[in-house]
């Protein structure tokens, strides 16, 4: 067999009368415009040599294509398209098998489905998840996956853009073989007995599966991002065209969603999720994590453990007394049994999960543990004391971490003699849902700790950001300051409802006066409580939150909070409360429309986000963006709150900025705002 490479990124070999195509561009092999002159020139070669009967492509044993090369998006496209590439593999007169090692996914997936043949490994995994980035798969996907899979299941594949294993994908069709290892062998052997093509666009999609249940699942409630739409439509009208006008279909809608603002705000997030936990400078290797302590079986600690068990690590969970013990494992036992009755995991995993749990009431078991996570009462003395103790009983390279989503651990820290292995891991609830976690670094955490909460973060399947300390970190400080425009609107004209209203049109599942309802307005309240000593009283402050507290009005749990439950009713008194805070303020009210209340609010968090990056508690805009949208329900579709402001023209940005510093008055800090690099 003999080597000859035609680009850097794609080489050919023969093996016998077939020409096998590898494609070497790590670390995925995204088809970037070096990979798509490489293979097309491969096709041409294998067409004009003599004897070769037929092609293989591979990306190698263990990797196939993820996909179109994202970073390519947002600039001017360069030839050959792929889709000129995969017409040419399709229309070829050689017979082309696609060996699957790993992810073939979007672009890589359409060019597998533009071959005559699939072998996949085991460990494979195949999927169009365009919908993901805004986009609808553009190179044949939507009509070449239907018509081998059937409607049914390919709307689900695409609307739904979560790849199948590749047992799943053999048992649709939508792969010929699976094997162990390397499925070259097996591709070239499936390559060498294949006669004639086998092109799907030659085929109409079978009617098989339920159409319209597909599509009620992928769009529920009848709601659904506008790519989910688009790739249903496109998928359903492109079935009753023929191939090519399906594929003119596609293509227009996907350059159009390509093109779109929200593709590019979900690319920034793609691209901002793996930036965010590469730490400039961070050289020391992770320490190696076995066992695990948690401090608190209530909602949190019983959440960290569950993330916890679910990637395989033994837990020692610490409650004060055996009633709150008993409680928090009822809980966990009960979280696990939900995901045994809906299918999503089995009662053998289910009882070795659990198996991994030590429940104790004494500190004093925490001796062996590698990692402390503390997720106790949030209160400063309480924390200081639990660190004191655990400096003392745990051994000397225990790592020791608190959950607190606000306390500064500078204070934490200080009383350990091991400074230097302390940091916060700020989960967010329910920590076994959620995929952010906020590793806070202290003033003095090493390198080391902070290397291991990565490497822990990325073993739970967390998106870790590090911030810094600050009262809040990077979500809480940012959320605050939002929180505070928002009521500050209500003293100015606004009703908790026209708020409400507003920041859900823009796109937060829900507005921040239902968020504190449904969390529990009595949180906040001691946190104010405890912070009041230390207000300067030329602050601005609205109390309307305090009266509602003081009236027992906690939110959904008490029936009233800033609405009357069930069915989240305006309720009157909120509103004579709020005209009683803006007179006793001396405010005259006035009518505020959903644009300005929108700016303002937006304007107060950008501005926050802007100091946060000054103050250093953030390393890089994007991954203020990433906490905001994983943490706090900032759309997605926007890209984060500073990569929505680069989208903004200045000068109303800066008029809503001027708004927001006029109502903050006394002690307003404007922010420099960043410039995003642009796409790259
Ligand atoms: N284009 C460019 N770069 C990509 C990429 C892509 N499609 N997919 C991954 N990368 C890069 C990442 O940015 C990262 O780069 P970095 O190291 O410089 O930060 C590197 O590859 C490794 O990626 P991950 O950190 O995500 O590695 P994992 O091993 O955790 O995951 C993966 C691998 C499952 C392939 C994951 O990267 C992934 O899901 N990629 C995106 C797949 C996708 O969405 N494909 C569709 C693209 S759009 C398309 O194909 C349009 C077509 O229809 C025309």
């Amino acid at each position: 067999m003999s080597a000859v490479a035609e680009t850097p990124v794609v080489a050919t070999r023969r093996q016998g009368r077939v020409m096998v195509v590898e494609i070497a561009n790590p670390p995925v092999n995204a088809l970037s415009a070096a990979v798509r002159q490489g293979l097309l020139s491969a096709l041409r070669a294998a067409e004009a040599a003599r004897g070769v009967t037929a092609l293989v492509l591979t990306g190698g044993a263990a990797r196939f294509v993820a996909g179109a090369d994202i970073r390519e998006f947002g600039h001017p496209p360069v030839p050959p398209s792929l889709p000129e590439v995969l017409e040419a593999i399709a229309g070829s007169p050689l017979p082309v098998v696609a060996a699957i090692g790993g992810a073939a996914l979007g672009g890589g997936l359409e060019l597998a489905l533009a071959c005559d043949g699939r072998v996949a490994n085991i460990g494979a995994s195949l999927g169009l998840p365009e919908v993901n980035l805004g986009i609808i798969p553009g190179a044949g996907g939507t009509q070449r996956l239907p018509r081998l899979i059937g409607l049914a299941r390919a709307i689900e594949m695409i609307a739904g853009g979560k790849p199948v294993p590749a047992k799943k994908a053999a048992g649709m069709g939508l792969v010929d073989r699976v094997v162990e290892g390397d499925p070259l062998p097996a591709a070239i052997a499936l390559a060498e007995t294949l006669t004639g093509k086998h092109r799907l666009s030659d085929l109409t999609p079978p009617a098989t599966g339920d159409v319209e249940a597909a599509i009620a699942a992928a769009c529920p409630r009848g709601k659904a991002p506008a790519a989910v739409l688009a790739a249903i439509k496109v998928i359903r009208e492109g079935a009753a065209l023929p191939f090519a006008e399906g594929l003119a279909l596609e293509r227009r809608t996907f350059i159009e969603l390509r093109d779109s603002e929200e593709a590019a705000a979900r690319r920034h997030l793609f691209l901002a999720e793996r930036s965010a936990p590469r730490i400039d400078g961070l050289s020391a290797p992770a320490k190696a994590i076995g066992l695990v302590g948690v401090i608190g079986a209530g909602t949190m600690g019983t959440g960290i453990t569950l993330a916890l068990i679910a990637a395989g690590f033994p837990v020692i969970l610490v409650e004060r007394d055996a009633a709150g013990l008993d409680r928090g494992i009822e809980r966990i036992r009960d979280q696990l049994a939900r995901r045994v009755a809906a299918s999503r995991l089995t009662a053998e995993a289910m009882a070795a999960q659990l198996a991994l749990i030590t429940g104790a009431t004494e500190l004093a078991t925490l001796a062996p543990v590698d990692l402390v996570i503390e997720a106790a009462f949030e209160d400063m003395a309480v924390k200081r004391e639990l660190f004191a103790t655990l400096d003392r009983i745990t051994r000397p390279d225990a790592i020791l971490a608190t959950n607190t989503s606000y306390l500064d651990v500078n204070e934490i820290a200080d009383v350990t003699t091991r400074p230097e292995k302390v940091l916060g891991l700020h989960f967010f609830s329910p920590a076994h849902v959620m995929r952010l976690l906020e590793i806070v670094r202290a003033a003095q955490t090493g390198d080391e700790a902070l290397a291991t909460a990565l490497a822990l973060a990325k073993k739970i399947g967390k998106l870790a950001v590090v911030a810094g300390v600050c009262d809040g970190f990077i979500g809480n400080r940012i959320f605050s300051a939002y929180r505070r425009q928002c009521e500050f609107l209500l003293e100015e004209g606004a009703t908790p409802e026209a708020v409400d209203g507003a920041l859900e049109a823009f796109g937060f599942a829900m507005g921040p006066f239902a968020v504190a309802d449904l969390a529990g307005l009595d949180i906040s309240w001691s946190r104010r409580k405890r912070l009041a000593a230390s207000r300067d009283p030329r602050e601005r402050y609205s109390s309307v939150a305090d009266t509602l507290c003081e009236a027992g009005r906690f939110g959904q749990k008490t029936g009233a909070g800033w609405y009357r439950y069930p069915g989240r009713e305006p309720d009157p008194i909120v509103h004579r409360a709020i005209e009683d805070a803006a007179a006793r303020a001396g405010i005259t009210r006035r009518p505020l429309g959903p644009a300005e209340i929108q700016q303002r609010v937006l304007a107060a968090m950008v501005n926050e986000a802007a100091l946060v990056l000054e103050d250093g508690i953030a390393a890089r805009p994007s991954d203020i963006d990433i906490v905001l949208v994983h943490g706090y329900g900032f759309p997605a579709a926007k890209g984060g709150p500073l990569f929505w402001a680069s989208r903004q023209e200045r000068a109303a940005l800066e008029t809503a900025l001027e708004a927001v510093a006029q109502s903050t008055g006394f002690g307003f800090r404007r922010g420099r705002l960043p410039t995003l690099p642009s796409e790259t």
